[in-house]
C-alpha cells in the first residue's frame, strides 16, 4: 500500500507597522497556496505569534472581501525573537512542530532582518517588503507607500485651502523615520513650498527665507512638509522620550511643532501645526498598492513552489523578480539626492 502524499504547508505572518497593501499579498499568498494544493496557515501578531504557536488557517472563506482593506488580519506585532534566546528557542520549535514545509514573511525593515537571521537558522523562508515608507534597498517600491503618499497629498490639497483663507503658514509632518520619501513625493505632488527631509539637516534660517521670498511676491501663505526623522543642523532629533521598540528605535514625532513655533517667530507669520501620524498607514490602499501586493504574493508562493527559499521579492522596474534576502536587501533606501534637488526648484 501506498502512503498518501503528504499535503504540503506554508505559513505566513505580517510584523512591524501595518500599512495598506498587506491583505492583498495575504488573499494572494493563500488563493495561490491552495490553488497549488498546498494547506496555508496564517500566523498571529508577526514574530510573536510564532513564538507564541498561535495560528489560523487560511482557507478562501477567510481571504474574501480583505482586497480592499488597510491594516492586516492576521495582526501584526514589532516583536523581536532575537532580544531574548527563550523567546528564539520557541520560535524554532513551533515551527518545527507545525510542520512548515515554507514560512513567508511579509514586513520592513526589522521583520526581514529577523527573517534573514533565521534563514541561517535552517528556516525555509521568503520574504516580501512592506513599508509605507518605501525605505528597503533592494526593491523599487513596497506597497503601503503610494497610499501613504496619496493620503499625505489629499492633506495638502486640503490645507491649501485654508492656508489661503487665512494667509498662514501650514506645517505637515508625515511619517519616515530614516528617509523622506513620503514628504518628498506628497511634497511634489501637493505642491509644498517647503520640503524637509531625515537626508538633508533642517537649515532653519533657509526655511525662514523661503517663506519669505513668497510673501515678497505676493504669497501670503506657505505650506511646509516636514518628516518625522529630519534633524536640525545641531544633530536634534525630536522624539519621545524613553520611548524605544524591541528594535530599538526611538519613538518620533513632534518636530512639526518645533517647526511652526520657530516659523511664527522669526517671520511672524501666523502658523498652524497638522501633524498626520497613523492617518497615513489607514485605510483602504489604492489600486497600485492591492495590485503589487497581488503581484507580490504570487511571486512569493511561486518562489515557495520552486524550493527557491532565502528569496526576497522585489519589483524592479515593471517586473517583479526574486532578489537574495540578506543584510543588502533589507538596507536603507535613501531619498536620491538628485531627485531631492528638483524638488528644491519649487521651494520658496
Ligand atoms: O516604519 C513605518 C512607520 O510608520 C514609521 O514611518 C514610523 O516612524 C513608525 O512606523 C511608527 O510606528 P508605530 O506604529 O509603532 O507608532
Amino acid at each position: 500500500m501506498t502512503s498518501p502524499t503528504k499535503i504540503r504547508k506554508v505559513a505566513l505572518l505580517t510584523g512591524g507597522g501595518d500599512c495598506p497593501g498587506l491583505n492583498p499579498v495575504i488573499r494572494a499568498v493563500t488563493r495561490r497556496a491552495i490553488l497549488a494544493g498546498w494547506q496555508v496557515l496564517g500566523i498571529k501578531n508577526g514574530w510573536q505569534g510564532l513564538i507564541q504557536g498561535v495560528v489560523i488557517p487560511l482557507d478562501l472563506q477567510s481571504v474574501s472581501g480583505i482586497l480592499p482593506k488597510g491594516g492586516t488580519i492576521l495582526g501584526t506585532s514589532r516583536t523581536n525573537p532575537h532580544q531574548h534566546s527563550e523567546d528564539l528557542q520557541k520560535l524554532l520549535a513551533n515551527y518545527k512542530v507545525l510542520q512548515l514545509d515554507a514560512l513567508i514573511a511579509i514586513g520592513g525593515e526589522d521583520t526581514l532582518g529577523v527573517a534573514v537571521k533565521l534563514i541561517k537558522e535552517g528556516l525555509k523562508l521568503v520574504g516580501v517588503p512592506k513599508t509605507i515608507d518605501n525605505d528597503l534597498s533592494n526593491t523599487d517600491y513596497t506597497f503601503g507607500f503610494d497610499t501613504a503618499v496619496n493620503i499625505a497629498m489629499e492633506a495638502i490639497d486640503r490645507l491649501h485651502t485654508t492656508a489661503e483663507s487665512h494667509h498662514r503658514i501650514m506645517v505637515i509632518e508625515v511619517m519616515g523615520r530614516h528617509a523622506g520619501w513620503i514628504a518628498t513625493c506628497a511634497g511634489i505632488a501637493g505642491g509644498a513650498d517647503v520640503i524637509l527631509i531625515p537626508e538633508e539637516p533642517v537649515d532653519l534660517d533657509a526655511v525662514c527665507e523661503a517663506i519669505r521670498k513668497r510673501h515678497a511676491r505676493g504669497k501670503d501663505f506657505s505650506i511646509v512638509v516636514v518628516a518625522e526623522g529630519a534633524q536640525f543642523k545641531n544633530g536634534t532629533l525630536v522624539a519621545k522620550e524613553g520611548k524605544k521598540d524591541a528594535f530599538g528605535h526611538v519613538r518620533l514625532g513632534g518636530i512639526g511643532q518645533v517647526l511652526g513655533e520657530f516659523i511664527e517667530e522669526r517671520t511672524g507669520f501666523e502658523t498652524r501645526v497638522t501633524v498626520l501620524g497613523h492617518i497615513q498607514r489607514g485605510g483602504s490602499p489604492t489600486a497600485f498598492d492591492r495590485i503589487l501586493g497581488t503581484r507580490f504574493g504570487v511571486k512569493a508562493v511561486e518562489l515557495v513552489l520552486a524550493g527557491q527559499f532565502g528569496k526576497m521579492v522585489s519589483l524592479q522596474g515593471n517586473q517583479v523578480i526574486a532578489v537574495t534576502l540578506d543584510e543588502r536587501a533589507v538596507a536603507m533606501k535613501t531619498v536620491d539626492p538628485e531627485f531631492y534637488l528638483m524638488a528644491k526648484l519649487f521651494f520658496g
